[in-house]
């Protein structure tokens, strides 16, 4: 059955796993809290993203770096100049809105991002304000950064920006991490942290926040070996659709292909581009994210950030507000590199046999939210007859399993503290002795809890426990001293 945006969001409070910051104040737009179970999941999502992408590979080095950084990293970006939205006033009751947005939401197709496009757009729509129906001013420029003052003094002088991507601190490391790696080619760098965009409007519950957390590699390669990665086998068989920007101008659908086909077919800038948009689409497939509800849908011209030659998103399919981005895969370039070398006059580059090489970067970006909200959109389950349950991946679930007496005292009690001691060694688990077995049962498929373990008349028998599966509520019987190499046998085989 599908669920509605209200479903989901009254869920996310219900079981502690998100509600929006400082509620007892009205709340503050764009800025969310996690609670007990939220914070599991995330930081089991996050964790499995560092071992895909970090630790399970021996290219790619791991960073955590400071939020604040010198400002002049921002100047010689670009961010300070050219890191906007473009948005429009209402010329009555002076709301602001961001004019690609507007439009959309009205389902009036963009394949224009400038200024005069949108302005054009928005006339021949007579696009009005949502709010008091006024009339729109002309687009102009809206930067995103964030700004905080360091010092005692607070002017001009002393303004630092909270960081809106954590892909400069790997740009200006960039010399450490070439003897890190070794003076070799390609290496990639990983970091994720929390970042700040100062969003127009944020909405779409976590869709668009202003703090979030981003979690992003910058994969540096030999522009003189773009077209050569050896690890192109493992993704070049994945079938999705892709969406190019000829065929978005066209008005056409987009096209189900190969990676490899559409690799062939020269729609990525290079073999390094599309190996890492096809790692990217294993990655959402592993935790849980069916590739029917993926797409890869390709950046206009007019749309492209200002330092990307090329970029793709990937983009989910929420049922309840259609096809959204939840990764960015851009081809940087040297752009980075060449701007820091200049305003730093540092060099950044690799010496590789007798060249010395400024390398291109290819750079996979993941918002942690987006990711977190199409994992729970596409694990919320409700069947027939009104049950609900989150069907994670155990990698994924706050807790593999719930430890439940059958009956709310002893002996039952102590028999589940002593199967509930055994089982926190191994696993995330918690006892529940609240409520009717059945209530219990359905709190823990609410949160996405991978195995119900109950104890029974028979267990004070024959100290046996059932295994109860969330997704099928089938049972098993075993004996208490298995539990746990069972319990690892079923994560193991999980599919
Ligand atoms: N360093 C590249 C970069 O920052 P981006 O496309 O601006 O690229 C990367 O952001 C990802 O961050 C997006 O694909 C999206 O998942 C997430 N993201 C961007 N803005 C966001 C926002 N306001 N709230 C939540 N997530 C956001």
């Amino acid at each position: 059955m599908t669920i509605t945006l209200e479903e989901l969001v009254s869920l996310c409070k219900r079981r502690g796993i998100i509600f929006p910051s400082s509620e007892i104040y009205g709340g503050f737009a764009g800025f969310f809290d996690y609670g007990p179970v939220g914070v599991e999941i995330r930081k089991n999502l996050l964790d499995w993203w560092w071992d895909f992408f970090v630790r399970q590979r021996d290219d790619v080095l791991g960073l955590y770096p400071a939020i604040i950084m010198n400002p002049r990293v921002w100047i010689a970006s670009g961010h300070v100049e050219r890191f906007i939205d473009w948005i429009v006033e209402c010329k009555n009751c002076h709301g602001l809105y961001r004019a690609d947005e507007l439009l959309e939401e009205k389902g009036i197709k963009i394949t224009d991002y400038s200024p005069e496009a949108l302005s054009k757009l928005i006339k021949e729509h007579n696009v009005r304000c949502p709010s008091c129906g006024g009339e729109l001013s002309e687009p102009r420029k809206f930067n995103l950064m964030m700004e905080t003052y360091i010092g005692p003094i607070k002017d001009e002088t002393s303004i630092a920006y909270l960081r809106p991507e954590t892909a400069q601190a790997m740009f200006v490391n960039f010399k450490l991490y070439v003897t890190y790696a070794r003076n070799r080619l390609p290496f990639g760098i990983a970091a994720f942290g929390k970042v700040f965009r100062n969003e127009i409007s944020p909405r779409g519950f976590i869709f668009r926040c202003r703090e979030f957390e981003i979690a992003e590699i910058e994969y540096f390669i030999d522009p003189e070996r773009a077209n050569d990665c050896p690890y192109f086998h493992e993704v070049d068989k994945i079938i999705v659709k892709i969406w190019t920007k000829e065929t978005q101008k066209k008005g056409e659908e987009p096209k189900e292909m190969s990676i490899g086909d559409a690799y062939n077919d020269g729609v990525f800038s290079n073999m390094w581009h599309a190996y890492w948009v096809g790692k990217s689409l294993e990655w959402f497939s592993q935790i849980g994210i069916s590739l029917e509800h993926l797409r890869v849908r390709e950046h206009l011209e007019t749309e492209l950030a200002h330092y990307a030659l090329q970029t793709f998103d990937i983009e989910y399919y929420f049922p309840f507000m259609g096809w959204k981005e939840i990764e960015g895969i851009a081809n940087r370039t040297d752009y980075d590199l060449k701007h820091h070398m200049k305003f730093s006059k540092e060099k950044l580059y690799v010496p590789l046999s007798g060249r010395k090489v400024i390398p291109h970067c290819i750079e996979p970006s993941w918002g942690v939210e987006r990711t977190f909200f199409a994992v729970i959109t596409e694990a919320y389950t409700k069947t027939s007859d009104g049950r609900v349950f989150l069907k994670l991946h155990p990698k994924l679930a706050p807790y593999i399993a719930g430890v439940y007496p059958l009956l709310s005292r002893e002996p039952f009690i102590t028999k589940a503290r002593e199967v509930h001691k055994l089982l926190k060694k191994k696993f995330t688990c918690y006892l529940d002795v609240s409520g009717s077995i059945g209530r219990r049962y359905a709190r823990a498929d609410e949160i996405g809890v991978s195995f119900g373990i109950t104890i029974d008349h028979q267990t004070l028998e024959d100290d046996t426990v059932t295994i109860r599966f969330r997704d099928t509520r089938e049972q098993i019987r075993v004996k208490i001293s298995d539990l746990v190499k069972t319990i690892e046998e079923l994560i193991e085989k999980w599919e």
